[in-house]
């Protein structure tokens, strides 16, 4: 299992474990996180899954995907450089104790 804390931009922490090989988007969606609405079910068609990766977790998390920055470009909050779309963050057991932001809005 792989720890994740999604914090929400109000600062609220919800703390969830999720499956090795799931993704950031589904696995808030799996467990009720607030913040993330995944709208395309992860097909890279929406935006609504923007999600802030925590500086100190960034480079593990690895580059942006092809055409993950032109998707970007659609979403409801701010891009900052760790920007990504969560439902393109595979989660795996390097990433156990992941730390996510959550953006103010996502449509
Ligand atoms: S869920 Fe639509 S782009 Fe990630």
């Amino acid at each position: 299992m792989v720890k994740l804390t999604y914090i929400a931009a109000d600062g609220g922490r919800t703390e969830i474990q999720a499956e090795a090989g799931d993704n950031v988007m589904h696995a808030a969606i799996a467990h009720d996180v607030d913040g993330i609405v995944g709208e395309c079910g992860g097909s890279m068609m929406c935006a609504t899954c923007h999600c802030y990766v925590d500086d100190e977790w960034a480079a593990r998390t690895g580059e942006r995907h092809d055409g993950e920055d032109d998707m970007l470009e659609c979403a409801a909050s701010e891009l900052r450089p760790t920007s990504r779309l969560s439902c393109q963050i595979k989660l795996t057991d390097d990433l156990d104790g992941l730390v996510i932001h959550l953006p103010e809005a996502q449509i």
